[in-house]
């Protein structure tokens, strides 16, 4: 089918510069009119813009698949438009039956129980990294979100001396121009870089285990075989993607706006229970996956357009998170709102694998933040947001002053050669 015939046809991309500018009036305009409709943009895909349309999308995993699927443009992110330089992830870019075998492996390691587990170390990481700025009185909090990536690193069982490069790398992959010199940069060293080790360190524990992640998943079968060192690399490259820019870009939204809102700031400082609700608040509101993509299967009608086998669809968890006709006042926060029935983590069977965990580091993070840096003042005039703003949306340098406090941790608490930054 032509373009033409394909209707109807918006002028929409997620990652131009004026979508950037603006990501949530882009996507109300689209959704407003034509909730499904088709873009020229980077080869031509739908567009899913409304509540129930991405919601019945990401449930109907025979007619929108997950996978990757060469014939139709060749290897690519199936779940990401345009396609990234990344290795195939599982589970993310599997469909059912196989998926199935794997999710099962994942959910255990990041059940409610198992992020209890690693809570000491999400608060001892927070610490430290705060510990780095209090002193000083002024700092680029953006600093304090490097929690996510040292975390999941320090989890999986990866050199935590090298968070940084693994943060910067997949940041850049999503969230830089690809003509920038950061991009290049990520893709054609640091990512080369990450995946050698990755796949050094996944040798080691298959001969020597150690209590982390990768030894975990190393020991695991996949219908009654045992799982390749080639799967459990799929897998720990998916951990580090979600994790990492997820988190941050979530944590760095909300702090902007809890400058920009002292009293509901106010609130939280002098009620830190409240903050599990508000955070499903700041998920909704902020989306930090903005939208992630589907291949149409099957033929089919669906909310008055017809999708051809092979068409790409975005499904804009972001923009059926501002939909009016599911949420009261969608573009106001009310940090009491409930039920929140967002779609911050998509929904259906690829629903976040990682949500508990993302949930516990931002907890960790926006709550030592509130109760150690009350007063932060952020300077709006020198702040920098991603300069694409597609997949993840968030800012990276939120320069701030803020009383002086003290160190908490004793000298020595984190291994020596882990340095502080910004994570990007
Ligand atoms: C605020 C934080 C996070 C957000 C907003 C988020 C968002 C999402 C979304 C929207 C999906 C659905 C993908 C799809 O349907 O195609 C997803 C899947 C996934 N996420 Fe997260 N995520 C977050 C944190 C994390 C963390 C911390 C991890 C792990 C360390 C993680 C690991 C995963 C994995 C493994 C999947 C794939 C699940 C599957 O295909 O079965 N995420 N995430």
């Amino acid at each position: 089918m032509s373009a033409e015939q394909r209707c109807p046809v918006v002028h929409f991309d997620h990652h131009s510069q004026a979508h950037a500018e603006d990501t949530v009036g882009g996507y109300r305009a689209v959704r407003r009119t034509h909730p499904v409709a088709w873009t020229e943009a980077h080869g031509g895909f739908w567009v899913l813009s409304d509540y129930d349309s991405v919601f019945e999308a990401a449930r109907d995993d025979d007619v929108f698949s997950s996978q990757r699927l060469d014939q139709y443009g060749g290897p690519g992110l199936s779940v990401v438009i345009p396609k990234t330089p990344m290795h195939e992830h599982i589970p993310i870019e599997l469909d059912p039956p196989r998926f199935r075998s794997y999710r099962k492996i994942v959910n255990p390691i990041a059940s409610p129980a198992a992020v209890e587990k690693v809570a000491d170390r999400i608060e001892k990481w927070t610490t430290w990294f705060i510990d780095e700025i209090i002193e000083s009185g002024r700092a680029d909090l953006a600093q304090v979100i490097g929690v996510p990536s040292i975390v999941t690193i320090d989890w999986l069982g990866l050199p935590v001396e090298d968070w940084h490069r693994y943060s910067r790398a997949h940041h850049a992959t999503l969230a830089e121009e690809t003509t920038s010199a950061a991009y290049q940069q990520a893709v054609q060293v640091d990512l080369p870089w990450c995946t050698e080790q990755m796949r050094e360190v996944i040798a080691a524990r298959a001969e020597q285990p150690r209590d982390d992640v990768i030894s975990y998943l190393l020991q695991q079968e996949v219908d009654g075989r045992p799982i390749t060192q080639a799967e459990v690399f799929s897998i720990v490259e998916l951990l580090i993607a979600g994790g990492v820019g997820t988190t941050a870009s979530l944590v760095s939204q909300t702090l902007v706006w809890l400058h920009e809102h002292p009293d509901v700031r106010r609130e939280l400082i002098d009620d830190p229970a409240l903050l599990p609700r508000a955070l499903e608040e700041f998920l909704r509101y902020f989306s930090p996956t903005q939208a992630l993509a589907r291949t149409v299967l099957e033929e089919t009608e669906f909310h008055g357009c017809s999708l051809e086998v092979g068409d790409r669809a975005l499904l804009a968890w972001s923009s059926a998170n501002r939909d009016e006709k599911a949420f009261e006042n969608p573009d106001e926060i009310d940090i009491h709102r409930w039920p929140n029935r967002h779609l911050a983590f998509g929904v259906g069977i690829h629903r976040c694998a990682g949500s508990h965990l993302g949930k516990r580091m931002a907890l960790s993070m926006l709550g030592q933040v509130l109760e150690r840096m009350p007063d932060y003042v952020v300077d709006l005039d020198a702040l920098e947001r991603y300069p694409r703003q597609g997949v993840n949306k968030g800012w990276q340098r939120i320069p701030a002053t803020f009383t002086p406090g003290e160190r908490r941790l004793p000298p020595g608490a984190v291994p020596a050669g882990v340095t502080a930054a910004s994570h990007v």
